[in-house]
């Protein structure tokens, strides 16, 4: 019998710093994945009216952006403990905002840092005339334990397939990987067909004579390879920058329904690497529900726990939920 509780979709009118609170301690850490896209500190209210003149708005205004920092840093130190005890924290935000929060936030927390993605969020700017246009947000990895995280592949372009997959045989066109070891990280060492690389070989003698015997060895000119097929490739493995996904713009058909809403595409890459099927993400800054939305979209049972200072922000997501049929949703 399946014992795996459904999956659920919690929305909750509380704050961030309340969730923090009422979780403190061992029993708390029970999240996967947590994304957080607070308010970036920029003195400002951001709002949206819509056509029929109603206005959907948040707050980001503060003392100092010393201020902000300093509630953000307590923020992040403080879900980093309702972490399971391998997840990772997407913390979302432009670059001074990261990088002044990464030198605030507690010892064990800064030395979690696992890399910054850059978010290429919109085209060219073509009204520069006193500095680089800045066209990326930072999108802060933080790594806890030893987490679930499944390798998303983009398709190859055709240029980098023209370059890459320059060898050919009755099977078809191939890339080279390598089949050695390296000196950081020396291989097996043994003789064979005359090749005893210098930091030995990649696998064990055993299977470099099987991968021989299938084909699949390209003895070059310096060095044995391994081949990749053209066919088989999954892709390019995504890296850290994000040019791929394009912002939403207001002029976009019921794309976007609150201010600074982010685009699906994105957190369901999130989701999808970073979360383990039958897991629990959290995100204390719900905003419109993207997160939860991906969630429910990428699927496998998969939950999703949301809260936001504002009732708007929840309504939306609970009609989106809705209109997907997510269920059980828990809404209080
Ligand atoms: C940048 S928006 C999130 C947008 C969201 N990622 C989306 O795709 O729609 C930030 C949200 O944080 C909420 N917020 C601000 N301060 C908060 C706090 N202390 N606790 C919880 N939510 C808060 C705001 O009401 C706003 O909805």
């Amino acid at each position: 019998m399946d014992v795996t509780p459904k999956a659920t979709f919690n929305l909750s009118l509380q704050s961030a710093e309340e969730i923090i609170e009422k979780n403190r301690g061992d029993s708390g850490q029970r999240y996967d994945l947590i994304y957080i896209d607070p308010p970036f500190g920029l003195q400002r209210e951001f709002q949206m009216i819509e056509a029929d003149g109603t206005k959907k708005s948040f707050q980001d205004t503060w003392t100092s952006y010393d201020d902000y920092i300093d509630w953000l840093a307590k923020i992040i130190d403080g879900l980093f403990g309702l972490l399971k005890k391998d997840g990772w924290l997407y913390s979302h935000n432009n670059f001074e905002g990261n990088a002044l929060v990464l030198g605030k936030v507690e010892k064990r927390v800064r030395k979690s840092f696992y890399t910054n993605i850059s978010w290429v969020r919109s085209h060219p700017k073509n009204n520069i005339r006193i500095g680089w246009g800045n066209i990326v947000d930072s999108i802060m990895v933080l790594r806890k334990g030893n987490p679930f995280f499944d390798v998303e592949y983009s398709p190859l372009d055709s240029t980098y397939a023209a370059n890459s997959f320059r060898n050919e045989d009755e099977r078809g066109r191939y890339a080279l990987a390598p089949a050695t070891g390296e000196k950081s990280r020396p291989g097996h060492q043994f003789e064979y067909k005359g090749w005893s690389p210098t930091f030995g070989w990649r696998y064990s003698e055993e299977k470099t004579k099987e991968l021989d015997e299938q084909g699949l060895i390209h003895f070059g000119k310096n060095k044995p390879y391994k081949k990749i097929y053209l066919e088989e490739s999954k892709g390019s493995p995504v890296q850290n920058i994000w040019s791929d996904i394009y912002n939403l713009t207001r002029t976009e058909q019921n794309k976007r329904n609150y201010p600074t809403q982010k685009p699906l595409k994105m957190m369901e890459r999130i989701v999808r690497s970073s979360s383990p099927p039958n897991g629990n993400v959290l995100d204390p800054f719900c905003g419109s529900g993207t997160t939860s939305i991906a969630t429910f979209n990428v699927g496998e049972n998969r939950s999703c726990d949301t809260f936001d200072v504002s009732e708007d922000a929840l309504e939306i997501a609970r009609r989106a939920l809705i209109e997907l049929g997510a269920g059980p949703l828990i809404y209080d």
